[in-house]
């Protein structure tokens, strides 16, 4: 009888689009939407506003990523460099508190179905934690694409090596993951950014839209995912989400936003 796994294992399941993900248990979630990990992505962090415009102009884009996890959005973000024949100048910083054992992220099939197997493994074996709680830069993922990490926690993040225009805020949900939503960490984001910056999640939730307004961020709604009904967006200035539909802050009694 074979004996049981260990609680922190990280499991591979398959979803349904064919693409990979996780199972963490310490956090009881799966790390994307069991209905398509790569469609679920390519919707909430590729699809809106101005990324793939950017990518086709060959303008300078810095991304930061709240969650680096499997490391689904640096492999899409290279097929789409690749795809359009993008010269744009890209550096992406991602930050993660959990990092997932190389032989579990070396076992999704991502990089394959993406044909970056090689830059997938050489980047995977230079993921070492040199230190906590700090940025550490790899260098070039592939030609023109860049990558820094920080290896910490959310509540310890300090200020990306560069300015984000667009991020990526892709922590487990709101209910088991609350250090990912807090007004400070948002706050934090919008201090940090542009004023044409754009954030992008999954969630959709009334708590998270409030934390962000808290923040200072102009909050937005779009179509969620795979039959979800709504995701977020948000900026500095309404200007900078053009045709989304935005969310007003919460009244208090005497009219004013908390
Ligand atoms: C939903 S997953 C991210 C998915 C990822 N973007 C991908 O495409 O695979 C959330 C990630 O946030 C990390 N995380 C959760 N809580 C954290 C914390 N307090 N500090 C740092 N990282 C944390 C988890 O380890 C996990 O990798």
């Amino acid at each position: 009888m074979s004996s049981p796994k260990p609680k922190h294992d990280f499991e591979i399941r398959p979803t349904i689009d064919g693409s990979d993900t996780l199972f963490a248990p310490q956090f009881g979630q799966h790390y994307h939407n069991p209905n398509g990990a790569l469609a679920e992505s390519q919707h909430v962090f590729f699809k809106p506003l101005r990324l793939i415009p950017d990518l086709l102009a060959h303008r300078p884009i810095t991304i930061l990523e709240i969650g680096f996890g499997t490391g689904l959005n640096l492999l899409l973000l290279a097929d789409w460099v690749k795809r359009l024949r993008s010269k744009s100048d890209i550096r992406y910083m991602s930050v993660e508190g959990f990092l997932a054992p190389k032989s579990t992220l070396l076992g999704l099939n991502h990089a394959n179905m993406l044909g970056l197997e090689d830059h997938w493994k050489e980047f995977v074996g230079t993921l070492t934690q040199a230190s906590h709680d700090s940025w550490q830069s790899f260098g070039d993922f592939i030609p023109g694409l860049t990558v820094d990490l920080f290896f910490g926690s959310f509540t310890s993040l300090t200020k990306p090596p560069v300015a984000p225009n667009i991020i990526f805020h892709d922590p487990f949900s709101p209910e088991s993951n609350p250090e990912g939503w807090t007004p400070d960490l948002f706050a934090h984001l919008r201090e940090w950014s542009t004023m044409q910056t754009t954030l992008r999640t999954y969630a959709a939730s009334t708590k998270c839209r409030q934390a962000m307004m808290k923040a200072g961020w102009v909050v937005g709604s779009a179509k969620g995912a795979l039959g979800k009904r709504e995701m977020t967006l948000a900026a500095h200035s309404a200007e900078y989400l053009p045709g989304i539909r935005l969310v007003s802050p919460p009244k208090t009694s005497d009219g004013v936003a908390d």
